[in-house]
């Protein structure tokens, strides 16, 4: 094969190359060109019976062709790639701001007490606070003794506790009358500085317009060594705002817990439900007994801190004008359909009512 030969195939190779047009074809010149019977490799072959004087010259006019297609093949294998991907953008487009399409998930309902736990996790997370939990069955000595309600305490009356039967140890669990438990497991396992909420049924031995066995409560739980009063008025208050969705104006009410001290009572003024110059009880608060803390191993000389416990449902009943509390667990549909919230919206303050 002559120099003037060699022009032509690579003439040849090149043009083959710059017509083809789907990678598929592209891969099939390849192997004709540099696969291993192809053309190029077959003229390597050819070298061994060529005189020695015109191997060398003849083996790099060979190798600068193979070079030339090699390059113009990856050149025009990253043109097709290209051209691929700009097909499969123009044909793939979705249009974001179309309607989500409604399928069976559409008619699901949040229901309001989780959409409310849900906004409150917001908002306390964005205070810096972490969520706690502890289990619905609870040890009479977390529910009470830890929080400094001893046996013959006569508070323990108040809570009409539900008891499970003594087990074998002669241990008697309880269903726990409120989530302060959590509390005392949280110090238990963790030291100082604390900052937590924990939302979660609760139940009690009682029933009527206002009441149902099991409710939901949030508590909170700030420990560490300059914690007062103030801060805890202030956490109180920008919760409120925050989930209320506007200026709501709040009382501390003096009070007695057990596990508190100095404790009170967070009264919200009613106008948020039309009914101005009345108080409305939304939960307890006060800081934190010094034998609570002792009773988890925190020195009291050291740390303190404050504690407030909410009812969720009542919360919810205010925000959404709901009217009746038993109607929170009669699982109506029509009631959920009404008061619930959409499943397709992420639960949280943007699913509340501003939207
Ligand atoms: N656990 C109390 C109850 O259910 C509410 C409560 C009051 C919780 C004061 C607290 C607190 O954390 O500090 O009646």
């Amino acid at each position: 094969m002559t120099t003037s030969d060699l022009d032509t195939l690579e003439q040849g190779l090149l043009a083959d190359i710059a017509g083809v047009t789907s990678l598929d074809a592209l891969e099939q010149v390849r192997i004709a060109a540099l696969g291993k019977k192809g053309r190029i490799p077959e003229l390597m072959q050819t070298l061994g019976k060529l005189p020695p004087d015109e191997r060398k010259a003849f083996g790099q006019a060979v190798n600068a062709v193979k070079t030339r297609v090699s390059e113009a093949l990856d050149t025009h294998k990253s043109r097709l790639e290209a051209a691929a991907l700009e097909q499969r953008l123009a044909t793939e487009r979705a249009d974001i701001t179309l309607p989500v399409r409604s399928g069976p998930e559409a008619e699901g309902r949040i229901h309001p007490v989780s959409q409310v736990m849900e906004e409150l996790a917001e908002i306390f997370a964005d205070m810096g606070f972490a969520i706690a939990e502890g289990p619905d069955i609870e040890t009479d000595d977390y529910n009470f003794t830890k929080l400094n309600i001893p046996a013959e305490h006569p508070s323990r009356q108040d809570h009409d506790t539900f008891y499970f039967a003594p087990n074998e140890a002669g241990e008697r669990l309880v269903l726990r009358t409120h989530t302060s438990p959590v509390q005392i497991r949280t110090m238990l396992r963790q030291k100082p500085p604390i900052r937590i909420i924990a939302p979660g049924r609760v139940y009690r031995c009682d029933s009527d317009q206002t009441h149902t066995p099991m409710f939901h409560q949030i508590e909170a739980l700030v420990i560490d060594e300059h914690t007062h009063m103030g801060h805890l008025k202030w956490t109180i208050e920008e919760m409120c705002r925050a989930f209320f969705e506007t200026d709501v104006k709040m009382r501390l009410r003096a009070s007695y817990f057990p596990f508190t001290e100095p404790s009170a009572e967070i009264d919200i003024a009613a106008d948020v439900i039309g009914k101005p110059g009345k108080w409305l009880e939304i939960g307890g608060c006060g800081m934190v007994h010094p034998n609570v803390l002792k009773n988890c191993g925190i020195d009291p000389e050291k740390y303190q801190g404050f504690a407030f416990g909410m009812g969720i449902d009542r919360m919810a009943m205010l925000k959404y004008g709901i009217p009746d509390l038993r109607a929170f667990f009669n699982a109506d549909l029509r009631w959920l359909k009404h008061y619930g919230f959409s499943v397709l919206d992420v639960p949280g303050l943007s699913a509340g009512l501003s939207s």
